[in-house]
């Protein structure tokens, strides 16, 4: 199966612009599940709730969700990407699976990071996977990284690759990502973006890029640079995920003992 992610340079309010760059550069790559970054077409560096209404969007109604529907239909693939989403009153952090078939299903962010705590909900979704044919995926935005357990959820439900549309700030992920990946015995897609804001007198967010494939036995097989946008895709055999079987004796989610675990 070949997977990809984009790492982008998106310019805060653009949506239009940020998103006709993703799609200028899909070209006829050959890709049957592309993830992208966290609030990947409007940046990430709120200044207060107006802005976050304002360019928060319904989902599947939203035009950003229909243009990626519309993406995934043009070049048939599968599409992950974080967006911010507007429900009723609420706000979350959001990202959605999108094919050729049309909307699959949207992830609410369930760990927020930083200020994202005061602009937007906590995530009401739970950790989600979907089959998509190929595969069976599932997704967690950029912080979920730092709780194990939302990697373990996602594997425990039959995710094979977990998609992870980010906004990295901390240096840590990238190579935390290696064990998230050994511990379940899934490839994992970290989509992050480049760049900086320093938006409202707020102190500057520098995003480390470094977006990548990891595989189920922890090789990095594909790493972008920490400044530089990058569409990249990589072939992967799903066999890996699927065998959880770590030697004659040890089965990896068979031999958990959840009974001495504390929840
Ligand atoms: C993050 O969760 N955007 C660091």
């Amino acid at each position: 199966m070949r997977v990809g992610y984009f790492q982008t340079h998106p310019e805060f309010g653009e949506v239009q612009r940020n998103l006709e760059q993703v799609a200028s550069r899909l070209g006829s790559v050959e890709c049957e599940l592309l993830v992208l970054p966290e609030f990947a077409f409007t940046g990430y560096q709120f200044v207060n709730q107006e802005e976050v209404i304002e360019l928060s969007e319904r989902v599947p109604d939203g035009p950003t969700t229909q243009a990626c529907i519309e993406l995934a239909r043009q070049h048939r693939m599968h599409v992950v990407v974080g967006l911010p989403e507007r429900a009723g009153e609420q706000c979350y952090n959001s990202a959605i699976v999108v094919g050729p078939s049309g909307f699959l299903g949207c992830y609410r962010k369930t760990h927020l990071f930083c200020e994202e705590t005061l602009f937007f909900s906590p995530g009401d979704s739970g950790f989600r996977v979907w089959d998509i044919g190929r595969a069976r995926i599932g997704v967690m935005i950029c912080f979920d990284w730092y709780y194990p357990e939302a990697a373990r959820t996602l594997a425990l439900q039959g995710a094979e690759i977990v998609c992870h549309p980010s906004n990295l700030v901390l240096p840590h992920c990238p190579d935390a990502m290696v064990t998230r990946c050994l511990e379940n015995r899934i490839f994992s897609i970290t989509a992050n973006r480049i760049g900086q804001e320093a938006r409202g007198g707020k102190p500057p967010l520098t995003f480390i890029g470094k977006s990548e494939v990891v595989s189920p036995t922890g090789h990095i097989l594909s790493r972008a640079s920490t400044d530089a946008p990058e569409f990249t895709v990589v072939a992967i055999d799903l066999d890996e995920a699927r065998n959880k079987s770590i030697n004659p004796y040890n089965e990896l989610l068979k031999d958990r003992r959840p009974g001495y675990y504390f929840s």
